[in-house]
């Protein structure tokens, strides 16, 4: 493995999906695989982590990326600390270092960040002692997300090489775009992006990705239909005549979901908007997998802090001890849903 996160004194960090290439990618999907199999245990929770910190920044709104962190790093019997930009002492004029170092202080060996700037991550990792996972940093990358949909790509269509992803929607702004087109030419799938030329980035030269203004023309072709939502809170101006012109020409209705390939599956990060990237009832198709997405998030996102953060020798293969050291009582059968 190469990059940013074997040097930093032997401290692993997830900032981006270039610092994991292939190799990283396929490792930490195994390690998911793993971790996907304690979460349909009675009792999903393995000392693996025991005695570790996980604190999560999150300096921008978010509901499930933070409680996957936080879920994942729980199941791995980590402690957890929170801290939400609206109620600390931001307000009151405090920096980000010193935001960031006050937490750290407390004793940290996982910092999950997300803020609405790029390279806030990057800069964490310089300024931390503890490891770093970027949770989204601006425009630029979501390197976890990214990996959770390659792994629910990989669990629903038995692999990602040669398979076409079509992602459709605001990709200018979209930190998740720029992860997953990265993640998914590592593993060798091809890319099309499909949105209007003002939501497309300003040069898509470098992405080795075709691009296309015509949804329809793409989708017969699709194995995967990943849609992304307008995210206006990045928008500088007025990029669309209206909604509903979007909605016509680039939503995924149920319609056109219906012209799918009968093993195409349709995905999107959330928050969805309804009735305006996906049609109010695509959701609850057969085809959609937004659910499945959020579920293998906590997986991932256990491979990922464990990957990090390292752990005993079979810390995995126990159920967990409480504070005692008494083992959890073992669930009395395997269940599917944990
Ligand atoms: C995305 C994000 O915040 O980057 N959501 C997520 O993490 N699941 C996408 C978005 O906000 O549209």
């Amino acid at each position: 493995m190469s990059g940013r996160h074997a040097s930093n004194g032997g401290r692993r960090h997830l900032l981006s999906i270039g610092d994991l290439g292939a190799g990283g990618i396929r490792e930490i999907l195994r390690l998911a695989d793993s971790f996907a199999e304690v979460n349909t245990r009675a009792i999903p929770k393995v000392p693996a982590l025991r005695g570790r910190t996980v604190a999560s920044l999150f300096f921008e709104d978010s509901t499930r990326t933070r409680l996957s962190f936080e879920t994942a790093a729980k199941r791995l019997s980590a402690d957890t600390m929170t801290f939400s930009a609206g109620a600390s002492a931001l307000s009151k004029g405090e920096s980000l270092r010193d935001t960031a170092e006050t937490v750290a202080a407390m004793g940290v060996d996982c910092t999950v960040v997300r803020h609405r700037s790029a390279g806030v991550a990057v800069q964490l990792s310089r300024w931390l002692d503890g490891s770093v996972i970027n949770a989204g940093d601006g425009c630029h990358e979501h390197p976890t997300q990214a990996l959770l949909d390659c792994y629910t790509i990989t669990e629903r269509l038995g692999g990602i090489e040669g398979r076409h992803v079509a992602i459709v929607g605001d990709i200018a702004h979209s930190r998740v775009a720029r992860s997953l087109v990265a993640a998914l030419q590592l593993l060798g799938a091809g890319v099309t992006l499909v949105a209007p030329a003002t939501l497309l980035p300003p040069a898509t030269d470098g992405w080795g990705v075709k691009v296309s203004s015509r949804i329809d023309a793409i989708l017969p072709r699709a194995d995967v239909v990943y849609l992304l939502r307008l995210q206006r809170e990045r928008q500088e101006r007025a990029l669309l005549p209206s909604l509903r012109e979007f909605h016509e020409r680039f939503g995924l209705t149920a319609e056109r979901a219906g012209r799918l390939a009968d093993h195409a599956i349709v995905m999107h990060p959330g928050p969805m908007n309804r009735g305006v990237e996906i049609g109010a009832e695509v959701p609850e198709m057969d085809c959609a997998v937004v659910a499945e997405q959020v579920a293998n998030g906590v997986s991932v996102r256990m491979a990922v802090l464990f990957w990090l953060l390292g752990a005993e020798p079979g810390a995995m293969a126990a159920p967990a001890a409480d504070a005692s050291g008494t083992p959890e009582p073992a669930p009395a059968a395997e269940v599917g849903d944990g």
